[in-house]
């Protein structure tokens, strides 16, 4: 993943819990380079073990990592120069959601590697919608409900999220009813 990634986890562990936890985690991922670079790709692993490290070092499941990771990525990437294309992406929480694909397509023209993920509405109702989420990566499902309680947050209403049975689509796909 982009070190855009891998930096977000770095601010939010030094942020959070200290450099002194963030350089044990470096150690043990055998990660010597410091820092990252924003805009380089790197391989999904080192992202991986950046989480496994972190969920050992922090003593909190690897989910909670994930999870507490996806709502940080909301306010990191609209600090990181993203509010822009967040503010465009959509001005209330379902029109945003609605749009996922093309915020990340926006953001291939500048990270031309990105692998991004794919997202779906369906069954919209007033307070209520089912978000279908495919990635060729596994286990990322916990820091969908960060972003997505994190997305909430910036439109001031406070989401509640449940996976559901996935019916017949394919394995990589996660369905979430979404309610506020
Ligand atoms: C301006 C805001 C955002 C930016 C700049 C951004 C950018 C990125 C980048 C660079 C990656 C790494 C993928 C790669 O390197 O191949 C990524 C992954 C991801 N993004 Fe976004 N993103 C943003 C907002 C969101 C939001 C709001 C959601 C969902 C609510 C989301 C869902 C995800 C997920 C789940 C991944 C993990 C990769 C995967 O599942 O395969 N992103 N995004």
């Amino acid at each position: 993943m982009y070190g855009l990634v891998n930096k977000a986890i770095k601010d939010l562990v030094t942020e959070k819990f200290g450099e002194d936890k963030w350089e044990v985690i470096c150690d043990l991922s055998d990660f010597d380079e410091g820092d990252f670079v924003a805009m380089d790709s790197y391989p999904d692993e080192l992202t991986y073990t950046l989480v496994k490290n972190a969920s050992i070092v922090l003593k909190a499941d690897a989910s909670v990592v994930l999870d507490a990771f996806g709502e940080y990525w909301i306010l990191y990437t609209a600090d990181e120069g993203y509010n822009d294309l967040m503010n465009i992406t959509g001005s209330n929480f379902v029109d945003f959601l609605e749009n996922l694909d093309m915020l990340h397509y926006r953001m291939n023209n500048i990270m031309p590697h990105l692998q991004a993920p794919k997202f779906q509405v369906r069954n919209k109702a007033e307070n209520s919608l089912e978000l279908i989420y495919t990635s060729h990566r596994k286990g990322l499902t916990p820091m969908l409900f960060g972003l997505v309680r994190g997305l909430g947050k910036r439109f001031n209403i406070e989401t509640t999220m449940v996976e559901i049975d996935r019916g017949d689509l394919p394995e990589d796909s996660h369905v979430f009813l979404v309610k506020w």
